[in-house]
């Protein structure tokens, strides 16, 4: 399903220059990188890790910090204007919060994130927040101690609720809760969902349920977005709040409080249109779209000797091969080659 490179990209680079802005073949522009620090994960979520485990990467497969930290000064001068690290579960990457310091010190970035299980931010979080990361997004799917446990298979919610806590108090500029919607697994806990956004004064995100290899979706496994605002509204009104045309969350304020909520609709109304997005999965493949298969090895151009120039010009012949949308769900299906945790959320 994978669109192979374009015959007329061969020599497009050819006397341009490697720095250029990153804009694919749909005019749109890139400034927006998702590092997966590592395949590693200590949860095992159903919707992302396949029951049996994946096989981890050894660890000299993986980018290194100082490959990690190069990648991004390269992403940063060719625009990426916002980083976010991912995996796997970023936090159980040794040297972190170094890595941090040496991403919040490239010239140009703007807000530097991660997305976390929670599990190690009632120590962490002030760490990380001291050396410059600026935002967390956390993943939190349900309230309730057991369905925690079953939906992580093992997960501890009193700790991700402690980790919570931490990033609220650390003071970062944003800390956002995402909650997988699954129909027949937490639809019954939205309410519960937005009350806990009004009272901690945190953001939640309701993200649609999406297909990856291993991860046992149906179609109807998943709570439509439209579904989810219906559920919400039985307790809650909800207004739509103006969003910018690259964003990935349709967002709302909750009527009569200070908090907001979002949807993440990748599989009922997709926003490729404006994606600004492109992933470096843990071992330095370029991955243009969560649904296309990761292409390029960045890691491999660097450990052949690449320069600087050539790396920035390969990142752009793969953007290249970007696609203006990615197909419906359940036409993609089992094209995947990869499980969740493998590409970095
Ligand atoms: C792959 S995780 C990696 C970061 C970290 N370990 C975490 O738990 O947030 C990144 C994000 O992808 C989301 N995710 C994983 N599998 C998904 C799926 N099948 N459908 C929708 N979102 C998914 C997670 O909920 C999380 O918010």
């Amino acid at each position: 399903m994978q669109d192979e490179p374009l015959d007329i990209l061969k020599g497009v680079s050819a006397g341009t220059d490697p720095w250029r802005p990153l804009v694919d073949r749909f005019g749109r522009k890139h400034t927006y990188l998702r590092l997966s620090l590592t395949d590693r994960c200590n949860f095992r979520c159903r919707y992302c890790m396949p029951l049996h485990g994946v096989e981890w990467k050894p660890r000299n497969e993986v980018l290194s910090l100082e490959e990690c930290v190069r990648l991004s000064w390269i992403f940063v001068k060719l625009g990426v204007q916002k980083i976010r690290l991912t995996g796997g579960e970023p936090s159980v990457r040794k040297g972190l919060v170094g890595l941090i310091r040496e991403l919040r010190a490239l010239e140009g970035l703007g807000p530097l994130l991660m997305t976390t299980n929670g599990s190690t931010l009632a120590s962490q979080a002030h760490a990380y927040r001291a050396a410059g990361l600026t935002g967390l997004n956390i993943s939190l799917d349900s309230l309730q101690p057991d369905r925690f446990v079953e939906v992580t298979r093992g997960g501890d919610l009193q700790k991700v609720l402690a980790g919570i806590d931490a990033a609220l108090d650390a003071g970062y500029d944003s800390v956002k809760v995402n909650v997988v919607a699954m129909a027949g697994v937490n639809d019954v806990e939205l309410v519960d969902f937005v009350q806990f956004g009004i009272d901690k004064g945190v953001h939640v995100r309701f993200i649609e349920f999406m297909p990856f290899l291993g991860n046992e979706w149906t179609k109807a496994g998943v709570l439509p977005y439209r579904e989810m605002i219906r559920l919400i509204e039985t307790q809650f009104k909800l207004r739509p709040l103006e969003i910018d045309k690259s964003a990935v969350a349709k967002e709302f304020q909750v009527e009569g409080t200070r908090a907001s909520i979002g949807f993440v609709t990748s599989v009922t109304d997709d926003f490729c249109g404006g994606c600004n997005r492109i992933r470096l999965t843990a071992e330095g493949q370029i991955k243009t779209c969560l649904f296309l298969k990761a292409g390029t090895s960045l890691r491999d151009m660097m450990r052949q000797g690449s320069s600087d120039d050539e790396l920035a010009e390969a990142i752009h012949v793969a953007l290249q091969t970007k696609w203006a949308g990615h197909p419906a769900m359940d036409q993609w299906v089992g094209h995947d080659d990869k499980a969740m945790v493998q590409i970095g959320g």
